[in-house]
């Protein structure tokens, strides 16, 4: 793994993916994983992937709508597959996913990084109303410079236009970007636009997408403050 001097020398911002890595995509469900019965774990699983799912096909046929009708959607489908599920728990998992879990680590670590003079953002696919709230109830705010939605570009990420939002709001060029996330695909589409990329490989997964390479594999949050 790089050292910190090499890996962080000449980066003037480190920006996070949300979802997934500053925010536990899991908790909305975990919060309600009894009423839902044993099937939760793989029905919140296929509700993250077809919001994925939905985000890139959008992207790919060049059309664009606001991440959170995606998981609307995303949640409907899971109900459908899973039928034993009971669907008067909507509205509560999606006020979960508007409140979701931050990692423990979130805050102390964009509060170290910044103290050490470096600014911090969020570039997520996320809408704006949803970062909001998100970040608002996590209590991240005060430690974020800045929280940029790819719906500024009206494009999901990984498209070139998505990442491009952080160097106009941060003023700064791709290579002074440490870009941060747990989701290998973002890790990928974020090298191939310029980043310098660190991936958090909390559950130990495989590597993927080895043509666009992370610079630093990490483990956890506060792992970035060792790297
Ligand atoms: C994000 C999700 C999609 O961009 O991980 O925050």
């Amino acid at each position: 793994m790089a050292s910190s001097a090499s890996l962080l020398s000449g980066v003037s911002a480190v920006v996070f993916d949300a979802y997934g890595t500053l925010f536990d995509v899991h908790s909305a469900v975990a919060r309600h994983a009894a009423a839902i019965g044993p099937e939760a774990a793989r029905f919140s699983e296929v509700w993250r992937g077809k919001q994925l799912e939905y985000s890139w096909v959008l992207s790919l046929a060049g059309r664009y709508e606001p991440f959170w009708i995606l998981t609307e959607r995303a949640l409907d489908y899971a109900f459908a597959r899973f039928p034993d599920v009971d669907r008067r728990l909507r509205p509560a998992l999606l006020e979960a996913y508007r409140t979701l879990d931050a990692y423990g680590n979130a805050g102390p670590t964009l509060a170290a990084l910044r103290q050490r003079g470096l600014r911090t953002g969020i570039l997520s696919n996320g809408d704006p109303a949803m970062l909001e709230a998100a970040v608002a109830s996590a209590g991240l705010a005060e430690n974020l410079d800045a929280v940029l939605s790819v719906d500024a570009a009206q494009v999901f990420k990984t498209h070139p236009r998505a990442y491009d939002i952080a160097l106009t709001a941060l003023s700064v060029a791709a290579d002074e970007v440490a870009f941060v996330s747990s989701n290998r695909w973002d890790i990928a589409g974020a090298t191939a636009f310029g980043f310098r990329t660190i991936w958090i490989n909390r559950a130990g997964l495989p590597d993927e997408y080895e043509t666009l390479a992370p610079r630093a594999v990490v483990s956890s949050l506060e792992d970035l403050l060792r790297v």
